[in-house]
C-alpha cells in the first residue's frame, strides 16, 4: 500500500467537480461502488503488515469520509442550484409582499426617555459610564464604609474580589456622578441613566438587573429648597400637574440629610387604593445634600461647593406609570406585554 497515492486521491476528492445528477453518481461508483478506488483500497488493507495498520486505517478512514462528504455536498449544490433556477422561472412580479411587523418601544425605554427630557428642560445634560466599575466609584468614593453591608457577595456581583480596589457590577449609577465630579468643571449639572445590577433573588418586586436615572447639581449656595422644588416640578411633569410630594427621612452613606420622597398616588388621587396600599402616597426616589466627605474625596472644595442627589428606578417609575404588577413582565419580552406599548409614542 503507498501512502502518496492515498494522499493524492485524498487531494483529487477535495477538489472534486461534478454537474448533472449522472456525473455525480459516475463519481460516486468510481470511488465508493464495488469497485471504486476508495473500496479497492480497503480491500488491500487487509494485505498491510501489522506495524503499519494503524497509521494505514486512519488514513483511510480520512479518504472515505472525505469521499462520502463530496458526494453529499456535490448532491446539495445540485438540488440548491435547481431550486433557485424553478423559483427564478416562476417570479411573480405583482405579488403584493409580506406585510412587515412594526415592533413597539420598549416600556423602559419610553420611560427613560421621558425622565430625560424633563430633566434636560431644568439644564442638566446625560452622562454615562462603564457597567463594569471598580470598588472606589460603586463605594468608596461615595463614602461607604469598609464594612457596609452593600459590599457583600450578597448584594453585590463581583468579577474581582481580591485585589484592593475590586471590580464589580456597578449597585447603582452613582458611581457615573463621581466620575462626573472627577471629570467636569463645576457648576455640575447631570443626571446618569444606566443600567444596574443587585445580586437579588428574581421575583415580582424585585430583579438582579434594572434601570436608574440617578442625578447631581453641584454649585455654590445649592439648599435643601432646590431639591425639594426639583423634584416637586419633576414629579408634576411626570405624574401630572395636581402631584403633590412628601419627603420621610431617610439615610444613605454619601447624602446628608437623606430622604425618601413619595407622590400622591395619581391612580386613587390620595384617596386610597390597592397601588399605594391604601396610604395614597407611592415612594419613588431617594435623595439627599451631597455628603461633603464625597465632594472632598472628588477633589471639590466642600467649604465653597455644595449640592444634591437624588436617584430612582425606572422600572418603579414605569410600574406605577402603567400600573404593570410584576417587574418580570420587563425582561421577558413578551411580544403580547410590548404590544400593550404600542401606542404610546
Ligand atoms: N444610589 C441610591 C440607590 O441606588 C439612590 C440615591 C441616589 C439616593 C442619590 C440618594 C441620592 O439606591
Amino acid at each position: 500500500m503507498n501512502e502518496k497515492y492515498i494522499d493524492e486521491l485524498l487531494e483529487k476528492i477535495n477538489n472534486l467537480k461534478a454537474q448533472g445528477e449522472q456525473e455525480i453518481e459516475e463519481l460516486r461508483v468510481k470511488l465508493l461502488g464495488k469497485k471504486g478506488e476508495v473500496t479497492h483500497l480497503f480491500e488491500e488493507f487487509r494485505t498491510v503488515p501489522p506495524e503499519q495498520k494503524k497509521l494505514f486505517g486512519q488514513k483511510l478512514n480520512v479518504l472515505k469520509n472525505n469521499a462520502l462528504a463530496k458526494i453529499e455536498a456535490l448532491k446539495e449544490s445540485l438540488a440548491d442550484s435547481q431550486q433557485g433556477n424553478a423559483a427564478s422561472g416562476q417570479l411573480d412580479l405583482t405579488m403584493p409582499g409580506d406585510k412587515m411587523e412594526l415592533g413597539a418601544r420598549h416600556p423602559i425605554s419610553i420611560t427613560r426617555e421621558e425622565i430625560i427630557s424633563i430633566f434636560k428642560k431644568f439644564g442638566y445634560t446625560v452622562a454615562e459610564g462603564p457597567e463594569i466599575e471598580d470598588d472606589w466609584h460603586v463605594f468608596g468614593a461615595l463614602n461607604f464604609p469598609p464594612e457596609h453591608p452593600a459590599r457583600d457577595m450578597q448584594d453585590t456581583f463581583f468579577i474581582d474580589n481580591h485585589d484592593e480596589n475590586k471590580i464589580l457590577l456597578r449597585t447603582h449609577t452613582s458611581s457615573v456622578q463621581v466620575r462626573s465630579m472627577e471629570r467636569m468643571e463645576l457648576p455640575i449639572r447631570v443626571i446618569c441613566p444606566g443600567r444596574v445590577f443587585r445580586n437579588e433573588a428574581i421575583s415580582a418586586r424585585a430583579h438582579c438587573i434594572f434601570h436608574q436615572v440617578e442625578g447631581l447639581y453641584i454649585d455654590r449656595n445649592v439648599s435643601f429648597a432646590d431639591l425639594k422644588q426639583a423634584i416637586l416640578l419633576f414629579a408634576q411633569e411626570m405624574f401630572g400637574p395636581d402631584t403633590k410630594i412628601r419627603m420621610r427621612p431617610s439615610y444613605f452613606p454619601f447624602t446628608e440629610p437623606s430622604a425618601e420622597v413619595d407622590v400622591s398616588c395619581n391612580i386613587c388621587k390620595g384617596k386610597g387604593c390597592n397601588i399605594c396600599k391604601g396610604t395614597g402616597w407611592l415612594e419613588i426616589l431617594g435623595c439627599g445634600m451631597v455628603d461633603p466627605a464625597v465632594l472632598e474625596a472628588s477633589g471639590i472644595d466642600s467649604k465653597e461647593y455644595s449640592g444634591f442627589a437624588f436617584g430612582m428606578g425606572i422600572e418603579r417609575i414605569a410600574m406605577l406609570k402603567w400600573q404593570v404588577n410584576d417587574l418580570r413582565h420587563y425582561f421577558e419580552n413578551d411580544v403580547r406585554f410590548l404590544r400593550e406599548f404600542e401606542t404610546v409614542i
